[in-house]
């Protein structure tokens, strides 16, 4: 009897070790750690696999949603006195600093904001930057062919005559990655010329989308002849066989963003939204994007950027201001409707 019950005891004591070794450093935990919701800038695959991985890590129940900048923007306000996530994570940071004139965010420095390359984030914490994107071109290699064009290298292209109706771009009410272009061609021009420009573009656009990633996606499908997007973004779609993609840069420069993350002021679970930011920030977070096709640059000093933006790591960048982009943003995107007579899609 005494034999059967030490052995029972050393069975279990092997199997919970086992146990143990097979979940590493993962939480197995029972103890109630709260919740954390993040609403999600990036793409939605991304989301879902740092919702998972954090959870698994931290045992904090987590949930996210994914929407585009603008919208996370609206989002914010509108829930601003009853505060539903605590992280903002992913987007371009010019949606976190116009977020900041609205009083939406706390600031949070992070002790890992140490190993963050210098000009990736904002002194005062508002937001750190997690990625690197470049803004360009997309096109279908297929229908270019067909119809007799050559791919656009330049932002004067897309007024050209033959790419009337061609073109597919998200608008910068919704989307981030549209409001880089805005903010981009502002900065490059001047107002005044930039709006010239976009009443010129306007009529050209076929479509205009919510989210920034939909022109490569199209593109990619034969929706669409040629479109702007995040140049990682139409690299992604490549890399999941979408085979027609064919991308470019402008020759005379173009802008670029940095996603960031941030704290929200009044959200429900601000320590955990600590503990996620600092977890995100790391080199080892920062890496797993590739692992679903995201291949932005990184903000890490220690990460290793994913081998499939290279060919793109010499893009000619222009000197970007996120702080002005994003102080600016909501007169510039209500300035871009009127004179396009344009407004963002909600579908
Ligand atoms: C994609 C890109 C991100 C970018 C985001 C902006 O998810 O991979 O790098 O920050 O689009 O999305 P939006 O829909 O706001 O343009």
């Amino acid at each position: 009897m005494l034999r059967k019950t030490t052995i029972l005891v050393l069975l279990l004591s092997l199997l919970s070790t086992a146990a143990l070794l097979a979940n590493g450093s993962r939480d197995s935990g029972t103890e109630d750690k709260g919740k954390l919701v993040f609403y999600a800038g990036l793409q939605e695959d991304h989301a879902a696999m740092i919702a998972e991985e954090f959870e698994a890590e931290f045992g904090i129940e987590t949930e996210f949603v994914r929407m585009s900048s603008g919208e996370i923007l609206a989002r914010l306000k509108a829930e601003k006195d009853n505060m539903t996530a605590s992280v903002w994570y992913g987007g371009p940071v010019d949606g976190i600093v116009a977020a900041n004139e609205e009083g939406i965010i706390e600031p949070y420095v992070s002790p890992e904001a140490v190993n963050i390359r210098e000009g990736f984030k904002d002194p005062k914490g508002i937001w750190t930057g997690i990625y690197i994107g470049y803004l360009g071109f997309v096109g279908n290699r297929t229908i270019l062919k067909e119809k007799g064009l050559e791919m656009p290298t330049s932002w004067a292209d897309f007024l050209k005559p033959e790419f009337n109706q061609e073109i597919v771009v998200a608008h910068p009410g919704s989307s981030g990655t549209a409001y880089t272009m805005l903010a981009t061609l502002v900065q490059m021009m001047g107002e005044d010329e930039a709006m010239e420009y976009f009443k010129k573009f306007s009529p050209q656009v076929r479509q205009y989308t919510k989210s920034g990633t939909a022109p490569g996606r199209m593109a990619g499908l034969g929706e669409t002849t040629v479109g702007i997007t995040f140049l990682h973004d139409a690299i992604k779609y490549k890399k999941e066989g979408y085979e027609d993609i064919v991308i470019s840069a402008p020759l005379e420069g173009t802008g670029y963003e940095i996603g960031g993350v941030a704290l929200l002021k009044n959200g429900p679970d601000q320590e955990n939204g600590k503990k996620f930011i600092d977890w995100v920030l790391t080199k080892e977070v920062q890496e797993m994007g590739k692992t679903v096709g995201s291949f932005q640059f990184l903000t890490n000093k220690a990460a290793m950027p994913p081998e499939e933006a290279m060919p793109i790591k010499d893009t000619k960048l222009i000197d970007y201001d996120f702080q002005w982009a994003g102080e600016n943003k909501k007169r510039l995107v209500e300035r871009f409707s009127i004179e396009t007579s344009t407004t963002a899609p909600t579908e």
